[in-house]
């Protein structure tokens, strides 16, 4: 790929780079698998040059929807060797292989920015995904939202913030299954060992899976007795922005709507659940015990994109006081706090999708001048590091995978664009 191309260019270079036909994969070598929010945020860039292609990412990924309404966040199709855990380990007997998590649930929410400017996609096709999306928000409120309504996790993953400093409470609780043997962690082979979760947490990791398949992955069960099970502000924001966004579609579509209103007021309350006075943010927490963070992670400002905008003064000077401490924002994790790791995945280093997510909810609410330095930042970052996985906040260096979908997609469909 020639250093000379525009940024723009290079950004659609790897979109068609990673792009197998019908689906698209993160990025060679480390993710060469289907991921679920990958697969949806692939689409915002697609939909720019190919609107039906971005559509058919969407409808491919939720075709390996369980019976019980679960999309799985992983989907195992073409040639997933060099992926660890594979569907072996997973052992989730379905007919596509698939994990036996979820992932945040952001299709919903691209499917709307796909027919609200374009309104060319196929309407049949749309009412099709639009059942498929209800039955999957209904298997949230089944089988993963506490007595609150907010949205609780039973593994890491799920949240796609693998490592963020706030699970190690949950982690910390899981005992190593001591059955679990040697294992060759792939995702070593692309990244260096200082930017990745730890052997330590993969171990934690592999015995939640175990422990799912125990139970022949039971989803509601899983949500009674998963060894790590954590309150996460992420996602039920995205849940709730989902729920808000599918409500639109099926309104156009003349869908019934009277459960996903429901659901949306049962979110709103989960949302609330989260506010934590002493600190004055949306804070992630225990569901063992009576554990809320202190942390104020780049999640807590979800909550305008969600369409929530209580306590905004709060929020605006934690966005403030954390603007202060890094160069680029958002950080995903709080720098004034302990655990604030620049480097190491979701312990800090900046992610264009939640930057996207955030800076979009700041615009919405005409938050401009912070919405702004979001997405300048978010520009900068690609424009001078490469289109990486992630990036340090202070430093900008990019990490982690490179040529990544998502952050050329964040790139093409938003930081990019005037
Ligand atoms: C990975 O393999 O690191 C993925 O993030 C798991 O979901």
């Amino acid at each position: 790929m020639s250093w000379f191309r525009s940024h723009t260019a290079r950004a659609n270079d790897i979109l068609t780079y990673n792009d197998r036909g019908t689906y698209s994969v993160p990025t060679h070598g480390l993710y060469p698998v289907q991921f679920n929010w990958d697969s949806c945020f692939a689409a915002l860039g697609y939909r720019h040059r190919n609107p039906e292609r971005a559509l058919s990412e969407i409808i491919l990924l939720l075709s390996a929807q369980w019976s019980d309404g679960m999309v799985p966040h992983i989907v195992f199709r073409g040639d997933y060797d060099g992926y660890f855990p594979g569907p072996d380990v997973w052992s989730t007997g379905q007919k596509i292989p698939t994990s036996g998590i979820t992932q945040p649930p952001v299709a919903a929410s691209v499917l709307w920015r796909l027919w609200d400017d374009s309104a060319k996609v196929d309407r049949a096709r749309m009412r099709q995904a639009a059942k498929r999306l209800e039955r999957w928000h209904r298997w949230f409120a089944n089988s993963r939202q506490d007595d609150q309504g907010a949205i609780f996790i039973v593994h890491p993953w799920e949240s796609g913030r693998d490592n963020l400093t706030d699970w190690d409470v949950g982690m910390n609780r899981v005992q190593p299954d001591t059955g679990l043997g040697e294992y060759i962690r792939r995702d070593l082979e692309h990244v260096n060992a200082v930017q990745r979760p730890t052997k330590e947490e993969y171990d934690r990791y592999l015995t939640i899976v175990h422990h799912g398949r125990k139970i022949g992955w039971d989803q509601k069960e899983m949500g009674r007795s998963s060894p790590f099970r954590m309150v996460c502000a992420g996602m039920t924001a995205i849940l709730l922005a989902a729920e808000r966004d599918l409500l639109l579609i099926m309104s156009e579509l003349e869908m019934p709507t009277a459960n996903t209103k429901r659901r949306i007021s049962r979110l709103e309350d989960g949302w609330r659940s989260l506010w934590n006075p002493k600190v004055k943010s949306y804070v992630n927490r225990d569901l063992e015990t009576s554990w809320t963070s202190n942390a104020v992670t780049a999640s807590a400002f979800l909550g305008a994109y969600a369409g929530m905008t209580d306590n905004l003064g709060s929020m605006m000077d934690h966005f403030d006081r954390i603007s202060g401490k890094v160069r680029f924002m958002l950080p995903s994790f709080d720098p004034d706090c302990e655990g604030f790791d620049p480097e190491r995945y979701w312990r800090g280093p900046v992610w264009f999708i939640i930057n996207n997510m955030v800076g979009k909810g700041f615009e919405k609410i005409g938050e401009s001048s912070r919405a702004a330095r979001i997405k300048i930042d978010t520009a900068k970052l690609a424009e001078s590091s490469g289109f990486y996985e992630y990036f340090n906040p202070i430093t900008g260096r990019g990490l982690g995978g490179k040529s990544f979908t998502w952050t050329a997609s964040v790139y093409l469909d938003w930081a990019g664009r005037n």
